[in-house]
């Protein structure tokens, strides 16, 4: 952790560093060998506020594909902090950043992470889960979603399901790339995707090489169990 410094509401601000690193395994012979990062957190305990176990993980699949993030249309939802945002962009999408409407903390968290990262022109709106508001309604085609731990909280899940399968409809080959922390044996979402016609892939994190400690440099995910998943739209829909 490094840096500290007051926000406007006398929030103390850390900034935690992640680096991301070619990968010796694919040994592939990519543009970028090494993005190093600067994510603010708040130390808080809301939940928009610092970088969750799922995050880094998320953010390491998109490292992993990298190459082919470049000119990709990219919408964070439940970003926080929004660091697989802040990789995203920095790989070369065209990424929007969002969070809920009504948590504008969260919003500013988004426009702190890409000043920390020199990023500018990355958009940054409220977009709450459920909700078809004119920011849903006006956003630009879009090819990849991505949701860190947005699946928290079993009362949401559907919200976060609408909210993308609205945004499939209009774009039938958006792929929702999705990491799940489990929590509890008990929760599932196999009835919600089936009534909302999305298929879900879960992808083993030895795929992508996020199996393993010291991810990106940080403790995280450490001892929580993560899942990695692409959801879509399933083939013939017309919901
Ligand atoms: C567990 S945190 C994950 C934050 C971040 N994606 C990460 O992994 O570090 C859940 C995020 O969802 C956001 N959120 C909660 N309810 C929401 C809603 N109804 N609509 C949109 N975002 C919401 C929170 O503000 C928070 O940023």
């Amino acid at each position: 952790m490094s840096g500290g410094e007051r926000s406007g509401k006398e929030q103390r601000v850390v900034c935690r560093e992640y680096c991301y690193r070619e990968d010796e395994r694919t040994g592939g012979a990519e543009q970028s060998q090494e993005l190093r990062l600067r994510i603010p957190e708040v130390l808080e305990s809301e939940y928009g506020m610092y970088v969750w176990p799922c995050a880094p993980v998320l953010a390491q699949y998109i490292w992993f594909h990298r190459v082919a993030m470049a000119g990709k249309n990219v919408l964070e939802v439940g970003a926080g902090v929004s660091l697989p945002g802040v990789v995203a962009a920095k790989c070369g999408a065209n990424v929007i950043l969002s969070d809920a409407a009504a948590l504008p903390q969260c919003l500013e968290n988004c426009l702190r992470s890409c000043a920390q990262n020199n990023l500018t022109g990355v958009p940054v709106i409220g977009l709450t889960w459920g909700e078809i508001s004119p920011d849903l309604l006006t956003l630009p085609p879009i090819d990849i979603i991505l949701g860190s731990d947005v699946f928290y909280e079993p009362k949401d899940f559907e919200d976060i399901l609408v909210t993308v399968h609205f945004i499939m409809e209009r774009n039938p080959s958006v792929e929702f790339w999705t990491t799940y922390q489990v929590r509890s044996a008990n929760w599932s979402m196999e009835a919600l995707l089936h009534k909302w016609d999305l298929t879900c892939s879960n992808i083993p994190l030895k795929m992508f090489n996020a199996d393993r400690e010291g991810l990106a440099g940080s403790n995280l995910p450490g001892r929580h169990s993560i899942q990695m998943m692409v959801i879509t739209l399933k083939r013939g829909s017309s919901k």
